[in-house]
């Protein structure tokens, strides 16, 4: 159904995240006919283009980043002519009368301010939003990672947001809460009858989340050695994962009420003092090795310096403390240039209390659900089975595989369509709220500075294998092995 008539002006029109990102994602909603015939996008920058020249970048994007089966050329069309831009100092004041101007011929329109920037200006272009009075009723920022360094600056950002726009109107993206499997997630944990009495201590024996990627610095270098994996993927994307898997069931979808819930879990987590740290996170780099597309350079190779503190891989155990999980470990693991590219959840039950069966050899295995973020979305149970045929009660461990693209025949949106519509629609669940951010830095603050006191590199690990040797130690200390299919 399509939204109500909108105005989606982007700071940083031309950058990256705009390109494959913003703009695919505004397509292919267009496409779907969600888009209403007087949304416009508005695109700012410096640079001084005209608004056919940006409309011309418009169209590259989506003929480089949507998949070329989806592409309409009428859509397109129809697409490219909702575009403009408007060229601007969006900490100055240039440019600013312009974009007044466009935006107040349709004052009563939602209107989106996607804040596509370097951080450190997020909060100079709220005030120059405010200062030239653009801010309705219906408006909205939106703003994205990073979301702070630390504790200390991520309330700084959060304070100077939230002194120019009420907390209602803020849209923090963490764009896997768009991911298709992540919201099923709460469909197969709250639509379900039948996870909800075992999800916890009693039954489960560990959980683990992993998100591995097969890529290294693709031109990041700058950024990602100020951020490492901590920052970059453990601190948000990990984190409301492990929320979303360990939180109680909220009272509604609502906004408040599911982000009520995770930071329940954000305040349950366990912190750890520096002996905790060193036992139970490890920290990886990789040095030079192979990827399925070839041989790859190190870390310090890419980033064109002799030595670097920063981590690319990130293995830890953390606990909830709470009746729920008491005892329970939530491994988590992230890295760049592992093996292949995957992210999942899996929920290892505890084995069963008494065996009828023969199990000499060993094959009896407890249950495990996987859910298969990506790639190959989809969820396996994990169950005992008899082995067809004869030679008596043998016994095998299969999966009931469900694979999204098998059970259903539509294409898999990308993360920012279901976001950006969900800004649009001014529906703010699947966002962060600045507590749940703040919540996340204050756990992980006190490992980072463990790690920094500690003076201690991180262990280098090959590119293309599953991280330091250190990572699989930490699991099998506790008699324990990361999932592998
Ligand atoms: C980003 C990180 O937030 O997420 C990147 O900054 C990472 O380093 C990316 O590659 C992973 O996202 P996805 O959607 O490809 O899993």
């Amino acid at each position: 159904i399509a939204v109500d008539p909108f105005d989606f002006v982007i700071f940083g029109g031309s950058g990256d995240l705009s390109r494959r990102k913003l703009l695919p994602a505004l397509y292919q909603r267009d496409r779907d006919g969600q888009l209403p015939a007087e949304a416009r996008i508005i695109g700012t920058s410096r640079r001084k283009v005209t608004d056919d020249e940006f409309q011309k970048t418009a169209r590259e994007a989506i003929e480089s980043f949507v998949p070329k089966a989806d592409i309409d050329a009428e859509v397109l069309e129809r697409f490219v002519a909702r575009v403009g831009y408007v060229s601007m100092d969006a900490t100055g004041s240039d440019g600013w009368g312009d974009l007044a101007k466009r935006l107040n011929e349709e004052k009563d329109r939602i209107r989106v301010f996607y804040l596509s920037t370097a951080p450190n200006i997020f909060g100079p272009i709220c005030e120059q939003i405010n200062a030239h009075g653009l801010i309705t009723e219906k408006s909205r920022v939106v703003i994205e990672k990073p979301l702070g360094h630390d504790l200390e600056s991520a309330q700084e950002l959060n304070a100077s947001v939230g002194k120019i726009f009420p907390e209602s109107s803020v849209y923090r993206i963490d764009h896997y809460l768009g991911k298709e499997t992540v919201q099923n997630l709460m469909a197969l944990r709250f639509a379900n009858s039948l996870f909800e009495p075992v999800w916890n201590a009693r039954y489960i024996d560990h959980v683990q989340i992993t998100v591995a990627e097969e890529v290294g610095l693709e031109s990041r270098a700058g950024y990602y050695d100020t951020a490492g994996a901590m920052r970059d993927m453990i601190q948000n994307h990990i984190m409301q994962l492990l929320c979303l898997t360990a939180m109680e069931v909220p009272t509604s979808l609502d906004a408040d009420s599911v982000r009520d819930e995770k930071l329940k879990v954000l305040h349950s987590l366990k912190p750890m003092n520096p002996a905790q740290v060193a036992q139970n996170t490890v920290r990886g780099q990789y040095t030079a090795g192979a990827s399925t597309k070839g041989p790859v350079r190190g870390y310090l190779e890419e980033l064109e310096r002799p030595t670097s503190m920063t981590e690319t891989f990130v293995a830890l155990k953390a606990e909830v403390g709470n009746w729920r999980w008491a005892g329970v470990p939530f491994y988590l693991r992230t890295g760049k240039r592992l093996p292949s590219r995957v992210s999942e959840i899996v929920v290892q039950f505890r084995p069963i209390p008494h065996s009828v069966f023969d199990d000499s050899a060993g094959q009896l295995q407890a249950n495990r659900l996987v859910i298969r973020v990506q790639p190959d979305e989809g969820v396996k149970l994990w169950l005992m089975i008899k082995d067809p045929g004869p030679g008596g009660m043998r016994l095998q461990h299969v999966p009931l595989d469900m694979s999204f693209a098998k059970a259903f025949s539509v294409r898999s949106p990308d993360a920012y369509e279901r976001l950006i519509m969900d800004v649009v629609r001014g529906n703010q669940t699947l966002f962060m709220r600045g507590d749940e951010v703040e919540a996340a830095w204050r756990w992980v603050d006190p490992i980072m500075d463990a790690w920094m006191s500690s003076g201690e590199f991180p262990k280098t690990y090959r590119a293309g294998t599953w991280g330091p040797s250190a990572s699989v130690a930490l699991l099998e200390r506790d008699g324990r092995s990361w999932h592998e299919e």
